[in-house]
């Protein structure tokens, strides 16, 4: 096992860069509706970045004053950010979900949340209701004329991209039904065979149970769902995010065991029934994109994955690059989620796998040890070789800690740039957007790999000082420089989960 070389560039905030009070004020639930344009702006906003930043989190923490227990039961909160002419417009608005107009009108928890929120009156008021909420949290993609905020265990809500109003849930034109899940980590294959090159949008769905099934849906640019195939596979399976190349989709299925007892019971969330097995080994399975040859499974050592930055096909091998954890902690049914103790816990680190499908053997070797999170890559580099990966990531390079920072790797180097919000900013996932560049320039570069970090990465920064959170764009080809732009709202956005750029310009 080899790690890449560092280079790192030194930055002068202290290496015990936040406050645990500061962190925990980004996790206050946002009620308002905005629709401004922002005029508070440092630097200036880029004339040729043109389009809409659509972003999708929890935004309320509590109903009715009842705190939720974890923010991943949150209903989902839309901002979207349009960007015109060195102009920029924010909008947020809550997804119309039945289960947040329920509970919004009643001003109580009426349903248990995946993540432990349960109802008042204790485990009787919750036992064998089964009922789940669709909170539409996680991921907001635009393609083929809609925009849908996505949450793994659910249907797609359709929204306005204009106006963020909730259309109503998306069937995909009845290829799913009530109940069924679409993940909410797709990814848009650039150039197709199958469809003549054109790109399409791959995404999956998971059926747990004693075996798990995973559906693969392919779409093309009109959002019609072209293929669709399901595999099963042996286990219980906890997958959120997948891989794809151009042959094949890949699954890390992490170690764990489920006993829902307690969650039937109603002492505990379904997610909180979920323990992580660090002795047995993680499964990857190989899901062949196209035609029908079996499925392979390799194993690898331990480890628990949320996301994976990207994978590519290479010299006969298969290259997937991932954030890894050591472990996962149980949520316990009475801890306090604002109360974490970062230094107890093991740190996302980024890590290559090589996959013989061959030999069906893997080897793997740590890329960055550095705390990190929320991988985001070139999107022309979806399923292909790359050089560029960028990831939140936490001021010290050592230990575990909330992420205060940008991190761009160079695979291909080795070196390491890094932009820094501490002591008292918190960053979210950074969203690589291309600079765009014309006819004669795409001709030129051909896609060479030196104008792949040719863009801007734009995250939501929590400002703990003010209290409120600033969208910032930093030059993807050297984070070492002062921001491209500081955009100041007028109010602080809670800590999100993922989000899309989209070239349209939206704005009513
Ligand atoms: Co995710």
């Amino acid at each position: 096992m080899q790690s890449f070389q560092l280079h790192e560039h030194a930055t002068t905030v202290p290496i015990n860069s936040y406050q645990l009070e500061d962190w925990q004020k980004g996790y206050e639930s946002l009620r308002e509706e905005f629709d401004y344009w922002i005029d508070q702006v440092e630097g200036e906003i880029p004339p040729d970045l043109e389009g809409t930043l659509f972003r999708n989190g929890p935004g309320l923490l509590d109903v009715g004053g009842e705190p939720l227990q974890h923010p991943f039961d949150g209903d989902g909160m839309i901002c979207a950010i349009a960007f015109s002419q060195g102009k920029a417009h924010f909008r947020n608005r809550f997804i119309r979900t039945e289960g947040f107009l329920a509970e919004q009108k009643a001003q109580k928890i009426l349903y248990r949340g995946v993540f432990g929120t349960q109802k008042s009156g204790g485990w009787l008021a919750n036992a064998f209701d089964f009922r789940l909420k669709n909170i539409a949290n996680t991921q907001v993609i635009y393609w083929g004329g809609k925009l849908l905020a996505l949450w793994e265990a659910a249907e797609p809500h359709r929204l306005d991209p204009k106006t963020l109003e909730t259309i109503g849930i998306d069937y995909l034109d009845g290829v799913l039904k009530p109940g069924s899940a679409f993940a909410a980590h797709p990814w848009i294959d650039p150039s197709c065979a199958e469809d003549g090159g054109a790109p399409c949008l791959v995404n999956f769905s998971i059926k747990p149970g004693l075996s798990t099934t995973i559906t693969i849906f392919e779409l093309d640019e009109q959002c019609k769902v072209v293929r669709q195939h399901a595999r099963a596979v042996p286990g219980f399976a906890f997958i959120h995010d997948f891989a794809i190349t151009p042959n094949y989709c890949i699954f890390f299925q992490n170690p764990v065991h489920f006993n829902p007892l307690p969650f039937v019971m109603g002492m505990k969330g379904a997610g909180e029934c979920i323990q992580f097995k660090g002795d047995r080994p993680t499964q990857i399975i190989i899901i062949p994109r196209h035609g029908s040859a079996p499925v392979q499974t390799l194993s690898t050592q331990s480890g628990f994955v949320f996301h994976h930055a990207n994978a590519f096909e290479q010299d006969g091998h298969l290259y997937v690059d991932s954030v890894c954890y050591d472990s996962l902690p149980s949520v316990e049914p009475d801890a306090d989620y604002r109360q974490v103790k970062f230094e107890q816990l093991s740190p996302g680190q980024l890590w290559r796998f090589c996959l013989d499908l061959k030999t069906n053997t893997v080897e793997r070797k740590l890329i960055e040890s550095r705390c990190c999170e929320f991988p985001f890559v070139h999107p022309n580099r979806a399923g292909r070789p790359y050089r560029y990966v960028y990831l939140g990531a936490a001021h010290a390079a050592q230990g575990n800690a909330p992420l205060q920072a940008i991190l761009k790797v160079d695979l291909v180097s080795g070196e390491r740039q890094i932009w820094s919000a501490a002591p008292r900013g918190y960053v979210g996932e950074p969203i690589f957007v291309p600079r765009p560049t014309t006819t004669a320039e795409q001709l030129q570069s051909n896609g060479k790999a030196s104008d792949e970090d040719s863009g801007w990465l734009l995250t939501m920064v929590y400002n703990s000082e003010q209290e409120r959170s600033e969208l910032v764009i930093l030059d993807a080809k050297d984070l070492t420089k002062e921001p491209v732009a500081r955009l100041h709202l007028k109010h602080h956005v809670p800590y999100g989960l993922h989000g899309s750029f989209a070239s349209p310009y939206f704005d009513s």
